[in-house]
């Protein structure tokens, strides 16, 4: 089982997503505030959803018992542990600032409590990181402009801006002006395109935003000339497996088309996206796929390596990384 112990990256794992109940409730005692639950167990009951949507409600209401600093600080923490664990040395995690400066957070309390968290993490738990700064695409593309000062500020802390949430209806075209803002700024790009839009999506989020990668990316295998340019520009996939089956993604895991992203050349990669309410970390992610489609050592080698050759670490970082799993 070489995926337990290889070492291995993360390059699409929301932080606001690793949010554990047991940690939820703790943190809205401290702060006073009461969960509409009446225990964990209650709240994991509501783990049930049937698409995207579903989701994103209860994972936006779990957001809203972060406060402090400490709070931002405890969360990211928490997944760090999780994250060592799994033997995962470098991480690229996306925050949601909108859904913290939208209740009145200020985004240097987010932004601060996470990067504190990750730089003891490089320090103590040896797992390097980047951070990136995600849009709520179901808001305006003003909005994401009204926070981009802030994400321009902590540019030091910050290397690329993704966007995320609700999918259908908010193609990657609302965004193409803010995108191309970042895009001047020296931002790296990442967008979630193909999850449960359609392969136009991901041919906008290519062609008018300009990502580096792509977040899931599955409905590209519609489309077999996108996939062809996908696998000629070298551009990722940052696959999340778990997050497919529990929002009705795909119907089964036996059904996930992992290989036949790999058979067609994609540089797809393996990831938790919201391991707190989707049923597991990266190694489980590898477990129950390999289980599901019979995945060989040398695909899931091939997965790992994709994993550090898509990451934002330098040439130099990456050769290393690789050199260790040869
Ligand atoms: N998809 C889109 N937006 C998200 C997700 C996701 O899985 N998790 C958090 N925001
Ligand atoms: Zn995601």
């Amino acid at each position: 089982m070489p995926y337990k112990t290889l070492p291995k990256a993360e390059l699409h794992m929301h932080i606001e997503g690793s949010f554990e109940p047991e940690l939820m409730f703790q943190i809205a005692e401290r702060n006073d505030i009461q969960l509409p639950y009446e225990s964990v167990e209650a709240l994991k009951e509501k783990y049930d959803f049937n698409n995207l949507q579903e989701f994103l409600d209860i994972y936006y209401q779990g957001c809203a018992v972060l406060i402090t600093e400490q709070d931002f600080y405890d969360l990211a923490w928490a997944y760090l542990l999780k994250a060592k664990e799994d033997n995962v040395v470098h991480t690229e995690i996306f925050f949601d600032p909108q859904s913290h400066t939208d209740r009145g957070i200020a985004f240097d309390t987010v932004i601060n409590g996470f990067h504190r968290a990750f730089e003891d993490g490089q320090q103590q738990l040896g797992i390097s990181y980047r951070i990136i700064a995600c849009f709520l695409r179901h808001l305006p593309e003003q909005a994401g402009f009204d926070v981009y000062p802030d994400i321009v500020r902590h540019k030091d802390k910050i290397i690329g801006v993704g966007l995320d949430s609700s999918e259908v209806g908010h193609p990657p075209e609302k965004y193409q002006r803010l995108f191309a803002q970042a895009k001047k700024d020296g931002f790296k790009i990442v967008a979630h395109a193909g999850e449960e839009g359609p392969a136009e999506y991901v041919w906008q989020a290519l062609d008018l935003l300009d990502v580096d990668r792509i977040d899931h990316g599955n409905r590209c295998l519609d489309d077999a000339e996108l996939v062809n340019t996908i696998v000629d520009k070298d551009l990722a996939l940052t696959v999340c497996p778990l997050s497919n089956l529990k929002l009705c993604v795909v119907d089964d895991l036996k059904n996930h088309p992992i290989k036949i992203m790999l058979d067609n050349g994609l540089k797809a990669t393996i990831n938790s996206d919201d391991p707190a309410y989707f049923g597991g970390y990266i190694n489980d992610n590898f477990a129950q796929l390999q289980s599901a489609v019979n995945l060989s050592d040398d695909e899931i080698k091939a997965l790992i390596r994709n994993s550090f050759e898509a990451s934002f670490l330098s040439d130099e970082e990456k050769a290393k990384h690789l050199s260790a799993l040869a």
